[in-house]
């Protein structure tokens, strides 16, 4: 794709793709490919005919993490002066469901990318880990935050601490995938969830995880409530009477994302 140096983007039906593409940096996150994703995730955000966003890498590697030689020279004040990894906000606050599809490394940043995602799914080859301790530092892009609060404290604090590498059926057993798949039918899959989600109707996906982010980052009771406006404010669209209408009459909905 013209538009990016270190990704391809494609749309297929209401669902866009984004494949991580340094395949000599084994997908290493550096500034250009937070630029990249970022840009490309809010394009696909910004058009009504996409419900659904993959995000995945390669068959050796979703990410091995933030890229090591472009940040080893930098100092603390250098850090944060370019606010090194601040774009990443941006890529977890897009209103589309995402979905990670993850075969190989996902380490460090690429682990944390794949956090910021509503769905994980994961090839029975892929592997996660944390290992920043290893190299001086801390989880950057909000490791150490999602988690804690995916994983319970126990399991992400020896993630954290340890650096240890985990395969898919740890991770699924920690509550870090939504499901693992055969390496062979990892992108089958990921087309058909995403557009499971994607033929959804818009405003009910949108409303949806937002509520969910809700519930990562507030009390119950806010949630409840955030939950509760989200939930009848969706009596004002088509879709929903739609929705509604279909299963009165036995027949399938036809939504127009209304
Ligand atoms: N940054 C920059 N380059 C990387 C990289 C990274 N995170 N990970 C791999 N590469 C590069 C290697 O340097 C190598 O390049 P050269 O051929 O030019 O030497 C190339 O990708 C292939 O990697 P390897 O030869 O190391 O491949 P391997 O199969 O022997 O090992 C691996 C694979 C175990 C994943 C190993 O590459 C590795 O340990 N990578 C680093 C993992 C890591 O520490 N990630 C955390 C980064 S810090 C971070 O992410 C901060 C944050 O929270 C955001």
């Amino acid at each position: 794709d013209a538009e990016y140096e270190t990704i391809r983007v494609e749309q297929r039906g209401r669902v866009g793709w984004i494949t991580l593409d340094r395949p000599e940096a084994l997908n290493a996150l550096n500034t250009q490919t937070m630029r990249d994703v970022v840009a490309a995730a809010e394009a696909f955000d910004a058009d009504e005919g996409v419900g659904a966003i993959v995000v995945t890498g390669s068959e050796k590697a979703f990410a091995a993490g933030a890229d090591i030689k472009e940040m080893e020279q930098k100092s603390g004040l250098d850090m944060m002066l370019t606010d090194h990894f601040g774009a990443w906000t941006r890529f977890a606050a897009v209103r589309t469901p995402v979905i990670a599809a993850v075969s190989g490394y996902a380490l460090g940043g690429g682990c944390e990318l794949a956090l910021m995602c509503d769905v994980i799914l994961a090839s029975d080859r892929a592997k996660f880990g944390q290992p920043e301790v290893q190299l001086g530092v801390i989880p950057g892009m909000g490791g150490t935050q999602r988690l804690v609060r995916a994983l319970g404290y126990y399991k992400a604090a020896e993630l954290v601490l340890t650096g240890r590498m985990i395969d898919a059926a740890e991770a699924e057993r920690a509550g870090l995938v939504s499901r693992v798949v055969p390496a062979a039918e990892l992108l089958d899959d990921a087309e058909s969830t995403a557009r499971t989600i994607a033929e959804k109707p818009l405003p009910a996906l949108y409303a949806a995880k937002a509520a969910l982010d809700v519930a990562l980052e507030s009390t119950l009771a806010e949630g409840v409530r955030f939950e509760r406006q989200a939930f009848a404010a969706l009596f004002d669209t088509a879709d929903q009477k739609e929705g509604m209408a279909a299963f009165r009459e036995k027949r399938s909905p036809s939504f127009t994302h209304r």
